[in-house]
């Protein structure tokens, strides 16, 4: 069973890749945690589905445990449900020697990371992502945060878990939309910096989820090692951590402009990556060739790569430089070639001309 190190001096942690794994967790949690109470958060949808199997296994490894299941969705990524949460750790008598238990995808590990990290000043917080998107992104490196009404991640913190148990027998629950979803994150590590799972994944593609899901564990363990590298170099953001952002500024400003019912990230990610290659491509800033090669795995991993109808002056104001912020430059991230990407200086005049086909 794979297990990646998150290494951060005194605040390393392990990521364990296995299936079966939400079983075991009493086990794991002992290891690393030791004695104490645990809360564990969750959603409608997941707590179904792995509630039960998560406590019955902490009761088995002796552990006192409380439960909150929340509505589902981003809408529960926000200060009422954050405090509906203080509440119940606190009812629960959490105290400063006990952890809380994230359970599900990226919207409860956000949550739930953003409680742990100041509740009581903080206490631990253990990831367990059950979607392809938190077991590849989110679960690792210590992003948490809520949405306010005027944007999304715009209250949180950098709170590293403890540990993070990725089991890939919860992939085979999720909806077709949010297998996709993920897949789009998945492919950005392909491009950014893995030439080896781009090619693996170009394999995977023709034979459908379940072909993709024949190397999973693979797939997970590259774009979780890549990760954990970015994050130990880059902890807070300030450079390298940037280019998990490939084809996301695009991506953040078609989700603006649709006001968030349009795209799912994931997808607009991957809209988002195909025209800044296909862009960069044209004005000889990568590779010819990788925008071809880009768009056909997208395609044959039924994701999207056109622009919505949305006006490009739409989406450039979206993304901070309209007319009102001339001279204003954004850090974009361009592929040299697929595999190998850096940090680029664009104005708005880089967007003029974005690929409509
Ligand atoms: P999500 O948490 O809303 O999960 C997607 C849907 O799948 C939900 O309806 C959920 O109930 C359901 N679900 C979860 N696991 C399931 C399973 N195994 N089987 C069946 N259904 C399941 O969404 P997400 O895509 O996991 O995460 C999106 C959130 O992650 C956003 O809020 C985004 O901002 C955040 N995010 C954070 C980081 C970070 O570094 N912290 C990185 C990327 C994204
Ligand atoms: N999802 C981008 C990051 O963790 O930095």
């Amino acid at each position: 069973m794979p297990t990646i190190t998150v290494a951060l001096g005194e605040r390393s942690y392990p990521v364990h890749i296995g299936h079966g794994l939400m079983g075991q967790a009493g086990e794991y949690l002992r290891r690393a945690l030791g004695e104490c109470s645990l809360a564990i958060i969750t959603d409608d949808h997941v707590a179904p589905l792995y509630l039960q199997t998560v406590e019955q296994s902490l009761a088995a490894a002796g552990y006192r445990t409380a439960s909150i299941v929340l509505p589902h969705g981003e809408q529960t990524k926000c200060l009422d449900k954050l405090s509906e949460v203080y509440s119940f750790l606190c009812d629960s008598r959490i105290t400063r020697r006990d952890a809380v238990i994230a359970l599900g995808g990226g919207v409860i590990g956000d949550l739930a990371g953003l409680a742990a990290a100041t509740y009581l000043r903080g206490v631990r917080f253990v990831q367990i992502p059950t979607t392809l998107l938190a077991q590849v992104d989110s679960s690792v490196g210590g992003k948490v945060a809520v949405d306010l009404p005027q944007g999304k991640n715009l209250v949180g913190a950098f709170w590293q878990p403890s540990l993070v148990l990725c089991d890939p027998e919860t992939l085979n629950t999720l909806t077709p939309e949010y297998w996709r979803d993920g897949l789009g994150e998945v492919v950005k590590y392909g491009c950014i910096g893995d030439p080896e799972l781009f090619r693996l994944l170009e394999a995977a593609a023709p034979g459908g989820r379940r072909g993709v899901m024949t190397h999973i564990d693979e797939i997970l363990r590259r774009c979780i090692r890549h990760k954990a590298d970015v994050v130990e170099q880059d902890e807070h953001d300030t450079g390298l951590r940037m280019t998990l952002n490939f084809g996301h500024t695009i991506a953040h400003a078609v989700e603006k402009c649709q006001h968030y019912t349009g795209f799912r990230h994931g997808e607009a990610v991957s809209l988002g990556m195909s025209v800044i290659t296909r862009l960069s491509e044209s004005r000889r800033l990568t590779e010819a060739g990788s925008a071809a090669r880009l768009d056909a795995l997208l395609s044959a991993l039924d994701l999207p790569m056109r622009l919505p109808d949305i006006p490009e002056s739409d989406l450039v104001a979206a993304m901070g430089m309209d007319k009102k912020a001339s001279g204003k430059a954004l850090r974009i991230i361009l592929l040299d070639r697929i595999g190998q990407c850096r940090i680029h200086t664009a104005d708005a005049d880089f967007f003029r001309g974005m690929p409509r086909d």
